[in-house]
């Protein structure tokens, strides 16, 4: 059967990086005979702005029926586009993997997995507000930390990372302190050694001295501290992402849809690459995951990067670059 990838490039930088990194993908599947098939859908502000809804039921139908997804930037409506999917489809664990790769503004050797979890605490999005106060609803259910810490310690398993911490603010919140003892009981259940944090030292040490090859956090906690780990490997157009749910999957970079460089050709298309990347793995290609991840290296350590990593090229020619190292990688290999 043939995958079939429902492919949404949304708003702002999105759509020049999805040009870059279509034939990117494309050149993986032709080289390793991957047989997938690409359906582009819309979202986002600008379909908004057409159709009076950023998630039209088309798109939503698409991604439904697709194997997997591959989104990249979603601008102001992204609580109305990339939340709404992340409950419905009930993708209930984001994992993060902030690796370096050779490049000036990385941290050489940095390497942390983020497990995120995607459907609870402050994203139920219910609340109340009036003029003078306002209420943002925090639910931590103990099937939803089950699930997310089950997988935290099944992603590390795999991965072969026994340094895992479970990071949370029980000295002060309730939701944490179930969070706290059903991963304690999880970690045992799972044969790992049960670690913890408090979120604050957790950012300070991750800054300092990085005990830690993989955290599992709440969702928002698990926001804030991707994008603090970003940093240490050359920012946001470096970091790829999946949103996993049970035989669902929606792959997108971390970063938005950076005005700024749309329409610039400035945008880095990596952190695109390497969520495909993760996203050929997740159908069960990892030799095409492994080959992109490879080009993405090499590219790397050559400098032939977006000005955001210390190159001096633009989103089409960093793709195209990526495309010219798969095709030499390949070359090197017959
Ligand atoms: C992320 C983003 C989203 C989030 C926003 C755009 C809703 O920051 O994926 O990290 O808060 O989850
Ligand atoms: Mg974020």
């Amino acid at each position: 059967m043939m995958p079939r990838v429902a492919v949404i490039p949304g708003d702002g930088v999105g759509p020049e990086i999805v040009e870059a990194v279509v034939p990117v993908l494309e050149m993986v599947a032709d080289a390793l005979g991957i047989p997938i098939e690409l359906r582009f859908y819309e979202a986002g502000d600008g379909t908004k702005a057409r159709m009076g809804r950023a998630l039209p039921e088309e798109t939503f139908q698409g991604v439904l029926k697709a194997d997997a997804t591959l989104m990249v930037a979603i601008g102001e409506t992204a609580r109305e586009v990339i939340l709404p999917l992340r409950q419905r489809l009930d993708l209930y664990a984001n994992l993060r993997p902030a690796k370096s790769y050779p490049l000036p503004k990385a941290v050489p050797g940095f390497d942390l997995t983020i497990v995120r979890e995607n459907t609870e605490d402050l994203y139920v999005m219910s609340g109340w507000s009036n003029q003078d106060a306002a209420v943002d609803l925090r639910v931590i259910s103990r099937r939803g930390s089950e699930r997310i810490c089950r997988f935290g310690y099944n992603y590390a398993r795999k991965m072969g990372k026994s340094r895992v911490y479970v990071v949370h603010k029980a000295n002060v919140l309730e939701g944490c302190r179930l969070f706290r003892k059903v991963c304690s009981e999880v970690a045992a259940e799972e044969g790992f050694e049960y670690r913890e944090m408090y979120v604050d030292s957790a950012a300070m040490r991750i800054a300092l001295d990085r005990p830690f090859d993989v955290i599992i956090t709440t969702n928002m906690f698990g926001d804030i501290l991707s994008d603090l780990a970003a940093a240490f490997i050359g920012g946001l157009g470096m970091y790829p992402s999946a949103n996993l749910g049970e035989g669902r999957a929606i792959f997108e970079p971390v970063h938005g849809t950076a005005p700024e460089l749309a329409g610039r050709n400035l945008a880095n298309p990596m952190a695109t690459i390497l969520s495909a990347s993760m996203m050929l793995d997740w159908l069960g290609y990892s030799e095409g995951a492994k080959l992109m991840e490879e080009a993405v290296r090499r590219t790397c350590e050559r400098g032939l990067t977006t000005p955001d990593v210390g190159g001096t090229l633009g989103t089409r020619e960093v793709g195209l670059r990526v495309s010219e190292m798969i095709g030499s990688i390949l070359r090197e290999r017959s």
